[in-house]
């Protein structure tokens, strides 16, 4: 019988709680999972792509047949090199169906033999987004039932170095995404 080997594209900027959710169930009916983050260089993301890396990694050691990576590119022609026959995708509520169709649609264009297979979340995940973590983690609000413990120390980080700049303290850690230029609050709200 044929292994499934299936990947997991996405920003994941940062992982959160429905990300795992939906890479549990993934992992219990493919045989191999792949979970992709997208290298933008057009996005400003607010964690580096290798911290993402690391996060994925740390909150995904428990499951066998669950492994990280990176791609820039088109998301088929990343599957197709890796030999992946399936895209997983988790739709949470009607409104990430359009859209969720539309990529779906146009990656079945592109590449016939892929299918997008959806998930969706436990529903007490169906308002979570990265988006809304950003927000929430950037204005002092908790975090802690959203995301991982290693997601939740790793914003932690990032918001108290940015407290520090915004009083003038030395910062005892780079913050920028890219590691090279200094980091304040109100940076961060422009990378939401
Ligand atoms: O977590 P996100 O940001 O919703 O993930 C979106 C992602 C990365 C899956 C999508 O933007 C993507 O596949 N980008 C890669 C470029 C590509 O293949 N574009 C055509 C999609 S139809």
């Amino acid at each position: 019988m044929k292994r499934i080997k299936a990947i997991y594209p996405g920003s994941f900027d940062p992982p959160t709680n429905g990300h795992l959710d939906l890479i549990e169930r993934g992992s219990k009916i493919f045989d191999e999972l792949v979970v992709a983050i997208l290298r933008n260089p057009e996005k400003d993301p607010l964690f580096s792509v290798a911290d993402r890396r690391k996060m994925l990694e740390a909150m995904t050691s428990d499951f066998e047949n669950v492994s990280v990576d990176t791609f820039d590119g088109l998301t088929v022609d990343y599957a197709l090199r890796i030999e992946a026959r399936a895209i997983l995708r988790g739709i949470r509520a009607i409104s990430d169906y359009e859209y969720e169709l539309q990529m779906a649609l146009m990656n079945r264009k592109l590449q016939p033999g892929l299918e997008t297979v959806f998930m969706m979340p436990a529903e007490k995940y169906s308002y979570l987004s990265s988006r809304l973590v950003r927000e929430v983690a950037q204005l002092g609000g908790s975090i802690d039932c959203l995301v991982p413990e290693v997601v939740g120390r790793k914003l932690r980080e990032k918001m108290d170095v940015a407290h520090k700049f915004e009083n003038g303290e030395q910062p005892t850690e780079k913050t920028h995404s890219d590691g090279k230029g200094k980091s304040s609050r109100k940076e961060m709200k422009k990378r939401l």
